[in-house]
């Protein structure tokens, strides 16, 4: 047994053993490979349909607070450690971008995953002019090229597998962006589309959007924010994506880490890397008021030996089967927490009733300002 299975293997006896895990405990004696078979079997996911999916581990891992956004900027050989073991742990769904950064977070990654490129499914996007969203939106096909092949670069590959327009630019068609990334999967620089934000857009419908770009490429994947504290995807993209068989990728599962408890209203950021300080949600009497929902998940969590994190995960894993959220996480401890969330499965009841209990809460504070 190779060093990634025996500490899969590991993780999946640890996991069967803490969440107790229907058919994964009883089989920790059986060997090792069909152990190790059955969790990935019930841990992955597919995003996207036919030529357009990809299977990816049940939830992957979102690389940007590591440099970008989330106060502070850790060990770079640290961060590396963490991204390998995470893959040890079965996970092989990484995602970054050009901006966050920017540039930076897509070197670490590539950096990290080059030993092991073959075996995961990496995923980054475009869409801003100089890679610097605060500079504003660029959509333009030149562009779209170049920063793909100074992804590339950045990333050592040769081959993205999944490319997402981070924003909609609304002076570009949304025709040419889809017909771009077409001519690159066409190249064989890219595999998959990916478009993200696109059902939150303010200038246009995004829904319709995403009907037009699947026309010319089928997309495999929209990412859009969507935890218990932002449930508009519920509304409608979800069953736009269950329509045309694309996946969804929720980004900040977590809110941000307040899904957590880890953050509350004395907590300190460093603004000249966080976002949080200037959005509504993270202000201290938005947190104070918001924590019933904490209550809510901390008291199921506690009769069935979650932590919040892993039962808001686990419910947006219940949500739909082609749901991959991307929480971010600068500790391995952390990511254990959160992949171990894959092996919840919710009865249907338990469920019904967490969520009633949760759309009971009204959020305060908006996402975005
Ligand atoms: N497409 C887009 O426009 C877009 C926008 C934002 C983000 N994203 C993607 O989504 C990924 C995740 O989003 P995010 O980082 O904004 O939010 P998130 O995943 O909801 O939360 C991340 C925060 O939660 C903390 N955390 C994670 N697991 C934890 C646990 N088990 N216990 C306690 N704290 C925990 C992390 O701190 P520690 O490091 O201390 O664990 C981190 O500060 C990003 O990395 C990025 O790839 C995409």
């Amino acid at each position: 047994m190779n060093r990634r299975n025996f500490l899969t293997a590991g993780a999946v006896a640890s996991s069967a053993m803490a969440l107790g895990v229907v058919g994964v405990a009883s089989s920790c004696h059986a060997d090792s490979k069909s152990t190790i078979d059955a969790v990935a079997n019930m841990s992955r996911r597919t995003l996207g349909s036919g030529a357009h999916s990809i299977a990816v581990s049940a939830i992957g891992l979102g690389c940007m607070g590591m440099s970008y956004h989330r106060s502070f900027v850790p060990d770079k050989q640290a961060m590396i450690s963490v991204i390998r073991n995470g893959a040890d742990l079965g996970l092989n769904f990484f995602d970054t971008a050009e901006a966050y950064g920017p540039f930076v977070n897509e070197s670490l990654v590539g950096e990290a995953l080059k030993p092991i490129r073959k075996d995961i499914t990496l995923a980054t996007k475009f869409g801003f002019k100089g890679g610097k969203p605060s500079v504003g939106l660029d959509s333009r096909p030149e562009r779209i090229r170049k920063v793909v092949e100074e992804s590339l670069g950045r990333l050592q590959t040769d081959y993205i597998d999944l490319l997402y327009q981070h924003r909609i630019d609304p002076t570009i068609p949304i025709e040419d962006v889809a017909g771009t990334v077409k001519d690159l999967i066409a190249e064989g620089k890219v595999k998959h589309f990916g478009m993200s934000e696109t059902d939150f857009s303010l200038t246009q419908d995004g829904l319709s959007l995403i009907r037009k770009a699947h026309a010319i490429q089928p997309v495999t994947a929209i990412q859009s924010e969507y935890s218990i504290m932002t449930r508009q995807p519920e509304s409608e993209v979800l069953a736009l994506c269950e329509e045309l068989g694309i996946g969804f990728v929720p980004y900040s599962p977590l809110s941000r880490g307040l899904i957590t408890g880890y953050i509350n209203e004395r907590t300190k950021y460093i603004p000249t890397n966080d976002n949080r300080p200037t959005l509504p949600r993270y202000q201290p009497e938005a947190i104070l008021a918001n924590w019933p929902m904490l209550d809510v998940l901390k008291e199921f969590g506690d009769q069935k030996g979650l932590t919040i994190a892993q039962v808001a995960l686990a419910w947006l894993l219940a949500q739909k089967p082609f749901v991959v959220p991307i929480p971010g996480t600068t500790k391995l401890a952390h990511l254990q927490e959160n992949l171990q969330a894959a092996n919840y499965k919710f009865d249907a009841d338990e469920l019904a009733k967490l969520t009633a209990d949760l759309s009971a809460i009204e959020i305060v504070g908006d996402r975005f300002s």
